[in-house]
């Protein structure tokens, strides 16, 4: 049997007609040794200066390797050429939180032409999955929306319960999908996400914005400190794309006692899962490096983070 001939008409079928979710075509197939890269942010703060340009917080790649993934940073100053190559080798990305111009910035070129890699490559069945936190979020919503929608939903250094969408019903989300019923009740009623921005989008603009209503299905929703309901948690209707615009990181790899950071078991219960989650999404992508030589290059295991506890909210991180 022609079976490559077979492959092909339904790969065409399945593209040009039912528009059916790019996971179809190689779900299958699992890779158990995910890459994940992760964009570094560009350093503005004033004591992390002398250290470098960029940086990654340690907190975000423990959080990616505790779900079984490795991490590769990925530096912004690269040709479009290189990061079509590098989008070629990882199964997945993250865009960190941190401060920064989204549309104009380094941060930002780069991340445009990922996610344009990122749509192009799910339309033809090629499977990669984004996350997004913080201003990862936020700059998910300009990619999506091709404009800056960003307003005032000021909530900083407060730990929250999520107003779920969903109800408690983990099923209705993929993100939330394994969680069991204990973690969605905890998730309703305790403070187990922690926030930090003074901006995002309201409910309001999402919803009167065509662009992001047909993108994404909001999961949560919050209130900031001017009573603004701001979007909390979103992910991909049709894309494998994820973002919160809360921390899940923090629980199990931030400290500094004057930030809330949530730590208790459901905190970390939540922590855990989702970086299972987006891992798991990893393995569904089977891009892969040249050769294991270049893999092993590209990896952050061949950078030290720099202890930063003491002059800044992160334990250690890595500067590029
Ligand atoms: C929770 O979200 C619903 C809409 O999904 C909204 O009507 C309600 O006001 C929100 N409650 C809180 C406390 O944020
Ligand atoms: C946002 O709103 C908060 C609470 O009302 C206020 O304290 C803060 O100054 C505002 N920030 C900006 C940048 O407007
Ligand atoms: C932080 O601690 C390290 C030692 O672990 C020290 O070398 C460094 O000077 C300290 N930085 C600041 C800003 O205090």
């Amino acid at each position: 049997m022609d079976f490559s001939a077979f492959v092909c008409s339904f790969f065409i079928c399945c593209f040009c007609c039912s528009k059916a979710m790019p996971t179809t075509l190689n779900q299958d197939a699992v890779n158990d040794r995910p890459v994940i890269g992760i964009l570094t942010q560009i350093v503005s703060d004033e004591v992390m200066k002398p250290f470098g340009g960029t940086y990654i917080p340690s907190s975000y790649v423990k959080y990616i390797e505790s779900g079984g993934c490795r991490v590769m940073p990925i530096r912004l100053t690269l040709t479009t050429a290189e990061y079509e190559s590098i989008f070629q080798k990882i199964n997945g990305l993250i865009f960190i939180g941190g401060t920064g111009d989204l549309e104009k910035s380094d941060f930002a070129r780069v991340a445009k032409i990922f996610y344009r890699l990122a749509l192009t490559a799910n339309d033809a069945g090629d499977f990669f999955p984004i996350w997004g936190t913080c201003m990862g979020l936020q700059l998910l919503t300009v990619l999506v929306a091709g404009e800056n929608l960003l307003e005032n939903t000021s909530a900083e250094n407060i730990a929250l319960p999520l107003n779920l969408t969903t109800g408690y019903k983990a099923y209705t989300s993929r993100m939330f999908g394994d969680f069991p019923d204990d973690l969605m009740k905890a998730l309703k009623h305790e403070p187990l996400t922690g926030n930090f921005h003074r901006y995002g989008v309201t409910v309001k603009t999402f919803q009167e914005n065509e662009k992001l209503q047909s993108f994404f299905s909001v999961l949560s929703t919050n209130v900031a400190e001017n009573g603004a309901h701001f979007v909390s948690t979103i992910e991909g209707k049709r894309y494998p794309f994820y973002a919160v615009q809360w921390h899940p990181e923090v629980n199990r790899f931030q400290w500094d006692k004057k930030l809330n950071f949530p730590h208790s078991r459901h905190a970390v219960q939540l922590s855990s899962l989702l970086a299972d989650f987006f891992a798991n999404e990893g393995r569904s992508s089977l891009h892969q490096f040249d050769n294991p030589e270049e893999e092993a290059a590209s990896l952050i295991y061949n950078y030290t983070p720099v202890y930063a506890a003491n002059f800044t909210a992160y334990e250690q991180i890595y500067f590029f």
